[in-house]
């Protein structure tokens, strides 16, 4: 390589080098370790190795790239564009050579055959690198005077034609290699797997002729519901998702009375474990079909989960996981085969399962953690998984701390008198005037709010259930900021004489949201429990925050089903988190399902998530003393010390009433309890 060498760069990874005229695009990129897909190994028949040149002069990189400076299209890619069509201005880099400074385009979603692509929950485009690659070998046919077997003829034409060397060979391929090789007529396809660069290579499947098609499956286990990916492994396409509610909910709704039902039923783990597994199996049956393909044609699989789904996943006893000190039985990645999992795809299916980050950190929020990667930024970002674990992450680049914070599941709808999960029926939204405290709300399964036209139509055949998580906390931050709770969270019963909302029981009171069958009402219980949850929850969130020597948090990701759901406004209303720029408060619902298809497509994202992992500092919130002065400040609404400025240029807080001990740490004034 000379100074006088064309200049290549390649976008958008922005690696550039210094190329002989007549050199490959396809090896150019890969001296610059820039990944092209390629299934024939450069024989101008797969069509995976497309790019496309940028023209123009590019002053930033002194270079004045054009389509003329590469090879003009020969024979072998006019076969190419004739047979399968190339598209407008697309070359393949296998037969482009460079004849001048270039800017190459590596497309992300090259398309070949005209995938069926559906619409995923997220559509981010990965750089990708797959565990799994599909090599096109051309074999040598036996030969009475070498007497090197079948297999080893494959393996020296992998070496030879894709400098593949020192190759394990699952056992399971052995009685097929015959037939296989012959069906294809010496011509096969290998799919080789390399979780890391430094891993012997090993032949996990094989295939006749030019297989130029693998898939991967990316899921989330979580405790409520199941959402899984299919993606194709060589395009990074998104081709189908699917989802379910997880079939564990039967031996318990939230996960510590799974843990109670294995504790308390010996054959309550291996039940789990297949009620897991059976509902991924009829996943992988739905995005098969969706996809139009076949289960052994998924080569790859990854899973991520919290700690306890983790391991009845893994088909581990979470008891452990039930009490201090939390031990997890496994916290590192965990590599496997599909069908240890009692998955049956193909028999060379490989399973990486992402660490966990503590014992009530999971793997779930470690995906998490990658998708939103607070460990790639500068602002102090803030994740929390809500469940009835909190898991909580905040850090940035220069460091990140993690906890768990015991919540409880009442922001899940349970232990509150009108909860129930978010399901049709549900009340979701809430709004109170603050003149009439007469509320109006919206119901899951029904568009109309209730004061609105054609809303008892709407309900007729959902009807009016409960109150399900995000209701909750609508309805308890409305009640606070139309004055019907104190900021210590007590109902004012003295406001009955004003409103037949306000309803007696014995020395409390409480509001009622619907006169039906049920009666939907919030009782002064309910408000507690609700304190109790997001002081746990915010305690944790201060514990981080000292860690970090941090007094605000740039950014919140709020993750998980329930965070997809809140009102962020709703959520500071209540001082579930802490004051923060509203418009940096984001649901990032999907993250940890993103964080899974990262690692099924790019094993740079499974080595940066375990080093991650392993940096993150693990605080047991349990054993901090300042756990309970935090917690008890967060009792109030929204915290009695802590200041809520950014959302007091949305919403009007009430005023803070005087107390009888007169004044506080703020200087404002607050109202005697009436407890
Ligand atoms: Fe297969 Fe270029 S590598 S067409």
């Amino acid at each position: 390589m000379s100074e006088r060498d064309p200049l290549v760069l390649f976008m958008p990874s922005g690696k550039r080098g210094r190329f002989p005229v007549g050199t490959s695009v396809l090896d150019a990129a890969r001296d610059l370790g820039v990944y092209v897909e390629s299934v024939c190994g450069g024989r101008a028949t797969c069509g995976r190795c497309q790019v496309s040149v940028q023209e123009g002069h590019f002053a930033k990189h002194g270079i004045t790239s054009s389509d003329d400076h590469l090879s003009p299209v020969g024979p072998k890619e006019e076969r190419y564009d004739r047979v399968r069509g190339l598209p407008e201005g697309r070359r393949l880099s296998c037969s482009a050579q460079i004849l001048g400074d270039l800017v190459v385009d590596v497309p992300q979603d090259t398309v070949i055959n005209a995938q069926v692509v559906r619409k995923a929950a997220d559509e981010r485009v990965f750089d990708r690198s797959p565990a799994v690659r599909m090599c096109y070998v051309e074999v040598e046919e036996p030969d009475m005077e070498k007497p090197l077997g079948d297999l080893d003829r494959l393996l020296v034409g992998l070496s030879e034609q894709w400098h593949l060397s020192d190759i394990e060979v699952d056992f399971h391929l052995m009685p097929q290699i015959q037939s296989i090789l012959r069906q294809g007529e010496w011509k096969v396809t290998a799919a080789i797997h390399r979780d890391r660069d430094d891993d012997r290579p090993r032949l996990i499947a094989l295939y006749p002729g030019l297989k130029n098609e693998a898939y991967g499956i990316a899921c989330d286990i979580g405790s409520t519901t199941i959402a899984m990916h299919l993606s194709s492994l060589l395009s990074g396409r998104t081709v189908a998702s699917a989802g379910t509610s997880n079939p564990q909910i039967r031996f318990g709704e939230d996960l510590m009375s799974r843990v109670s039902y294995v504790m308390m039923n010996p054959e309550g783990r291996g039940a789990m474990t297949l009620a897991v597994r059976e509902a991924l199996n009829g996943l992988i049956d739905k995005v098969c079909a969706d996809g139009g393909i076949a289960r052994a044609d998924i080569l790859d699989s990854v899973f991520v989960g919290n700690p306890i789904m983790h391991h009845l996943f893994l088909g581990i006893d979470p008891t452990e996981l039930g009490g201090a000190p939390f031990a997890l039985a496994v916290s590192g990645a965990v590599k496997l085969t599909a069908q240890e999992v009692g998955l049956p795809l193909n028999a060379g299916t490989r399973t990486y399962v992402l660490p966990c980050i503590a014992g009530h950190v999971g793997a779930d929020a470690a995906a998490a953690t990658l998708a939103e990667g607070p460990h790639r930024q500068e602002e102090m970002m803030l994740m929390v998984d809500i469940g009835t674990n909190a898991e909580i992450v905040l850090g940035n680049s220069t460091r990140v701390v993690a906890a768990s914070s015991p919540t409880g599941p009442a922001f899940e709808g349970a232990e509150i008198s009108s909860g129930q999960r978010a399901a049709p029926g549900a009340i979701e939204r809430v709004r109170i005037d603050p003149v009439t405290l007469e509320p109006r709300f919206r119901v899951i399964g029904a568009e109309p709010w209730s004061d609105e036209p054609g809303f008892a139509e709407a309900v007729s055949a959902v009807g009016v259930t409960g109150i399900c998580g995000s209701g909750i906390i609508e309805v308890i931050a409305e009640m606070f900021l139309a004055g019907i709770i104190s900021e210590d969270g007590v109902v004012d019963g003295s406001l009955a004489e004003r409103s037949p909302r306000i309803l007696e029981n014995g020395r409390t009171f409480s509001y009622l949201v619907h006169e039906g069958s049920p009666r939907i009402t919030v009782t002064q219980t309910d408000v507690r429990a609700i304190q109790l949850a997001k002081a746990a929850l915010y305690a944790g969130v201060k514990l981080l925050m000292d860690k970090q020597g941090v007094d605000h948090v740039d950014r919140i990701g709020l993750a998980g089903a329930f965070g997809t759901f809140i009102d962020p406004k709703y959520a500071l209303v209540l001082g579930l988190v802490p004051d923060c720029d509203l418009d940096k408060v984001k649901a990032v619902g999907n993250a940890a399902g993103t964080g899974a298809r990262m690692c099924l497509l790019n094993r740079g994202y499974r080595r940066e998530i375990e080093d991650t992992v392993r940096r993150i500092d693990k605080i047991e919130t349990a054993l901090e003393p300042k756990f309970q002065e935090h917690f008890v400040a967060a009792m109030a609404l929204p915290n009695k010390v802590d200041s809520f400025p950014n959302l007091a240029r949305v919403v009007t807080l009430p005023e803070r009433k005087s107390q009888a001990d007169g004044g506080d740490a703020g200087g404002r004034r607050r109202r005697r309890s009436r407890e």
